[in-house]
């Protein structure tokens, strides 16, 4: 997908510039070449020397140097790759680039540059939230540059919150969806997948038996669509497939969260098995044995995530697909089920104990839409995983102008 593709890779200042040696590793594995580009600050994180190293090419950092200017002009620079990728954004760069600033070599090529351009921010969580920065945001997706990122968790200052940038493999998998040429190319699809555990105290729990092997065969086959995949995973058994953009999370509000987060999509296929009731009062402490005492729990309902997706009004996916996990009238109450949840189509499948279903390999299914429903033979979850994605690039009719 990658091969003789070039990258214009532009590092900005900050600690997140380590992870770029690690993706210029994975883009040349996969055939990219990459031409990098330093700001004066990005050179007191990580050394031109192991960049061009990598990258098996000279690093470009001055406006003005008379040699490479020869050699080849910062404006054809600029117009020479496939797609311009920086990695990490600063607030600053990200503050230039809204506002046609060029007073250096990185900024200059992003205002002179007619390739795509892919930004992944780094920056401290007040930084990233700070009003100027959410208004160079807004204008720069005007502009039509796609954002990767940033992630929500620890940051290298101590802190916490939106603002890491978004792991190599998950800046990859975007750079590849750019040139996928899959029937799925362009649109962006959320799966959940997995089960939820939902907190009883800090060291017990109430789950389900799902594997998350139907969600992540799902998700594998939409990567191989050609679609960006975003996966919000409760812990599950499998791994998440290579490609996606992982989120992980416990807990159904957690989930509900991401999905929120990661909107808007084309595509939202609803697999996790998520727990319906939570413990009301999750104790912050282990609760302790008390011979002759039984705890009871009591229990309240938790938001369901495909119902709310499906009743959104301005970003709801054009198409959204849920599960039903029956164990007796499967048909029947996957049909009331596709009406009660305003979804578009359910993938219904018999969970009862005897057909190994839940936790196994194979998977029965039938599809319900507004046609009439279609009963699929059984077949390993991966089977099923790749007939529903062609069925969604069916109905999405090809690639995305
Ligand atoms: O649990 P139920 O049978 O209603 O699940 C049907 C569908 O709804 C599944 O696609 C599941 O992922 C989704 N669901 C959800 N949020 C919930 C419960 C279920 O998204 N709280």
């Amino acid at each position: 997908m990658l091969k003789d593709k070039r990258i214009l890779l532009i590092i900005g200042g900050g600690i997140a510039a380590y992870k770029t040696l690690e993706l210029i590793r994975r883009l040349r594995e996969r055939g990219a070449a990459v031409t990098p580009v330093m700001t004066g600050a990005a050179a007191e994180f990580v050394t031109p020397m192991s960049v061009s190293a990598l990258a098996g090419e000279a690093v470009h950092q001055a406006l003005f140097d008379l040699g490479a200017e020869a050699e080849m002009g910062h404006i054809q620079l600029s117009r020479s790759a496939d797609l311009v990728v920086v990695v990490p954004a600063t607030a600053d760069l990200l503050a230039k680039m809204a506002h046609g600033l060029a007073n250096d070599l990185a900024s200059t090529l992003l205002l002179a540059t007619d390739t795509p351009v892919i930004v992944a921010p780094a920056m401290n969580v007040r930084m990233w939230e700070h009003p100027a920065t959410q208004r160079n945001l807004e204008t720069l997706r005007a502009d039509g540059i796609a954002f990767i990122g940033p992630n929500e968790g620890d940051m290298a200052c101590g802190e916490y919150g939106p603002g890491r940038m978004s792991e190599p493999m998950e800046i990859l998998a975007a750079i590849e969806a750019r040139f996928s040429s899959g029937p799925l190319a362009g649109r962006h699809a959320i799966v959940t997948s997995g089960p939820t555990h939902e907190p009883i105290d800090p060291v017990r729990y109430i789950a389900n038996r799902s594997s998350g092997a139907q969600g992540s065969a799902i998700a594998a086959a939409l990567r191989d669509a050609g679609a960006s995949v975003t996966f919000v995973t409760g812990p599950a058994a499998i791994a998440p497939p290579t490609g996606v953009k992982v989120i992980n999370v416990e807990t159904a509000r957690e989930m509900e969260a991401a999905v929120s987060r990661a909107l808007p999509a084309d595509i939202g296929v609803f697999a996790a098995a998520v727990a319906d009731w939570r413990v009301d009062t999750a104790q912050p402490q282990k609760l302790k044995k008390v011979k002759g005492e039984i705890p009871s729990l009591s229990f309240v309902e938790n938001p369901d995530i495909l119902a709310s997706v499906s009743a959104r009004g301005g970003n709801r996916p054009e198409l959204v697909v849920g599960f039903a996990a029956e164990t007796e009238n499967v048909v029947e109450n996957a049909t009331q089920k596709r009406a009660r949840k305003g979804c578009d189509w359910i993938v219904a499948n018999d969970v009862s104990p005897d057909t190994g279903i839940m936790g196994g390999t194979d998977n029965s299914v039938v599809l319900i839409s507004d046609a009439a429903p279609e009963y699929w033979p059984r077949m390993r979850k991966e089977e099923v995983a790749k007939r529903l994605v062609e069925r969604i690039a069916k109905r999405f009719g090809g690639e995305k102008a």
